[in-house]
């Protein structure tokens, strides 16, 4: 334990959405592991705040006809009542908008200036002729330089992930007019990024946190580390000192956010913020998603040198959630909402963190399965946690009407201490998965030892060993009352209360569960948790696979109608398909000859996937003969085979016809 204090801090969420299961993936082990270091006796101080600024939110504003600060504020209230709802506290959850953070940026990035690390550049950036604007990050869309992939003015997002500087989108085009973007001088600032490259060479290998974080990081900056350009032509953000029409780029007021809201905390709470941020031994955490590493491994660290501040003791970054075996995507339904999906319809907040963090080792991707987490809410949470306890309180109650006056055996003491030091290890190496495992796994043990010894039995012919057997349970279950607190705050203060404690379980430390749990009256027992019924995770499948299938349909073109002469304009033939060769470097395209009747053609078609060659050849398809010809992956093309469906099931004549057979 070193002498500063702890500061966790949590990726701050934009203001443009709602709050989902993957949002929740960040918080809610962040707030496991911070109620869970604060049980062990340390000091820990848990910010986060809502990210206000950058282009989606004033797009977002755009759209709804609201403005940036009237959208984020709800979001932000949004967000701060959805966490309480998901027991996920914070001292303190600001805004990136608020007066503090404003005032932090411009005097970090004053600081950035004086020492040199800002310099001046005209860029070539995407500008708009007919919005007669610039179009700055998610303004743009067009092609990634780097692979060819369609990407967001800032982010490949869809090809290589790769972070794209202004002016770097290839063929852009206008997300306001959609209109083709062209591209302008402007002057820009840049952070010198490059200069930090011994700096983090020799920073990153002793970051803590976890291995992804820190691998990932050392990989890019041994690769290459591009200057940041770290301002944007908006009016929506915090001023770049000194210019009227740039703001800094959203990635730097938004982490400074953590300082911002570090210092609105200590002003309220008499401390100094200094003591978190300044210094060589500072012990600042950050809990992120996996897709922000360089952000927070790279820039943060070298801004925060550049400007003379403490830095990152420890970085933990999530894997990433798919749901029910699919990639999370809101447009396409894969989605669970935290609100709407989850605690609105009555589910437990405690369950839901206990999948998030027992699911799989944090870094890995986490699947959300309403049938897997119905089986371990049953199996684990109600069938060993749930079960130990209620049936170890309501023999206890029932046979010597609340907690006998005997102290624990030995064995039992020394079960419960091994057990809590090896799950202390576990969280200090930020293996979460593993240390819920074995907190279960002393639940585990407390049912086998029940069941061996059988009290029920026992009692029957020695009163008194039986109690002390139920005496060693009572031990048992205060330990896994007070070690589970920080994964299911709300079940753990009504076992905490169950066992006939009057006060608050988060004021006690884990420590105590080897103290005697003391001689008291026991009111009679309740069940703790509740199975979730087969029927129940069929009407949440419901919803979700609903919600799927609404999306796809949305997602359909609206096709015009057309009249039977502009039908007539398509000349869709059957054609006999004469021979099938794989294209060099593509996994889907084909290169097909067909024959026509008195004309062999060359038709590129994207069925690889779903036949073999020797499938193919001699089959007679339909093709639309009279589409203008192309170039796929550099091999003309010159017609189309028409094919249905996601697996291309190709349309075929169902009586035989001549090759070149007009389709009307
Ligand atoms: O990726 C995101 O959702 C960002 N809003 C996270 C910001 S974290 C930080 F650096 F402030
Ligand atoms: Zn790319």
């Amino acid at each position: 334990m070193s002498g500063k204090p702890l500061l966790v801090t949590c990726g701050l969420p934009y203001t443009n959405g709602p709050c989902h299961i993957g949002h929740l993936r960040t918080y809610v082990p962040a707030d496991f592991y911070v109620r869970y270091m604060r049980r062990s006796g340390e000091e820990v101080v848990f910010v986060c705040g809502s990210d206000n600024h950058g282009t989606p939110i004033v797009i977002s504003a755009e759209q709804e006809g609201s403005t940036p600060r009237a959208l984020s504020e709800r979001y932000h209230q949004h967000f701060y009542d959805t966490f309480r709802r998901m027991e996920v506290v914070f001292d303190r959850f600001g805004m990136t908008d608020d007066a503090m953070n404003h005032e932090t940026t411009r005097s970090i990035v004053e600081r950035l200036i004086e020492n040199g690390y800002v310099y001046a550049e005209t860029v070539s950036q995407s500008y708009c002729p007919d919005c007669e604007r610039f179009l700055p990050d998610r303004y743009v869309e067009g092609i990634c330089p780097h692979c060819g992939a369609v990407a967001r003015g800032d982010e490949c997002d869809q090809g290589c992930g790769q972070h794209l500087e202004p002016g770097e989108i290839r063929d852009a085009i206008c997300k306001v007019c959609g209109g083709k973007a062209e591209y302008r001088e402007q002057e820009h600032y840049f952070f010198k990024l490059s200069a930090f490259r011994e700096f983090l060479l020799d920073y990153l290998p002793d970051l803590r946190g976890t291995s992804t974080a820190r691998n990932y990081a050392l990989g890019w900056v041994k690769e290459l580390l591009h200057d940041w350009c770290i301002t944007r032509t908006l009016d929506w953000g915090v001023k770049f000192p000194g210019s009227d029409d740039l703001v800094v780029y959203v990635w730097v007021d938004a982490p400074i956010g953590y300082i911002s809201f570090t210092k609105e905390w200590a002003e309220n709470a008499g401390a100094d913020w200094k003591d978190y941020w300044c210094g060589d031994d500072t012990r600042v955490t950050h809990f992120i998603g996996g897709d922000i590493i360089y952000h927070h491994c790279i820039f943060w660290p070298a801004l925060l040198k550049a400007a003379g501040y403490g830095l990152p003791y420890a970085v933990v970054a999530s894997g990433m959630v798919t749901i029910e075996g699919k990639k999370f995507s809101k447009s396409r339904g894969y989605v669970v909402w935290t609100n709407d999906d989850y605690l609105d319809v009555g589910l437990p907040a405690d369950y839901l963190r206990y999948y998030l963090l027992s699911y799989t080792n944090h870094t890995k991707e986490l699947d959300f399965s309403w049938k897997v987490y119905a089986e371990r809410v049953n199996n684990e949470i109600v069938g060993t946690l749930g079960n130990f306890i209620y049936r170890t309180m309501y023999f206890a109650e029932k046979e010597f009407s609340g907690v006998p006056d005997l102290a624990p055996r030995p064995e039992v003491v020394e079960e419960i201490e091994r057990s809590l030091a090896g799950i202390d290890a576990l969280m200090r190496d930020y293996d979460f998965k593993n240390a819920v495992d074995s907190m279960m796994a002393l639940a585990s043990f407390g049912n086998a030892y029940i069941q061996n010894n059988a009290p029920w039995k026992l009692i029957k012919e020695d009163r008194a060993a039986a109690q002390q057997v139920i005496a060693d349970c009572l031990q048992i279950v205060k330990a896994l009352v007070l070690v589970f607190e920080p994964l299911m705050p709300e079940s753990t203060q009504r076992a905490w209360t169950m066992l006939g404690y009057e006060d608050s379980i988060a004021d006690h430390p884990i420590a105590e569960a080897t103290a005697p749990v003391g001689a008291r009256a026991l009111a009679k027992p309740v069940p703790l948790f509740e199975k979730i019924e087969k029927d129940r995770i069929a009407e949440l499948e419901k919803t979700l696979n609903l919600r799927v299938e609404e999306a796809k349909a949305a997602a359909e073109p609206k096709m015009p109608t057309v009249t039977i002469e502009e039908f007539g304009n398509l000349d869709i033939r059957i054609a006999r398909v004469v021979s099938a060769e794989p294209i060099k470097g593509s996994k889907k395209l084909y290169k097909l000859v067909v024959d026509l009747g008195g004309e062999k053609r060359q038709v590129v078609s994207g069925i690889a996937e779903f036949y073999a060659p020797d499938d193919l050849v001699g089959k007679d398809v339909a093709l639309i003969a009279n589409l203008a010809p192309a170039k796929i992956f550099g091999v003309e093309s010159r017609g189309m085979i028409l094919a249905a469906g996601d697996e291309a099931s190709l349309l075929v004549p169902l009586r035989p016809v001549k090759p070149g057979t007009k389709v009307r």
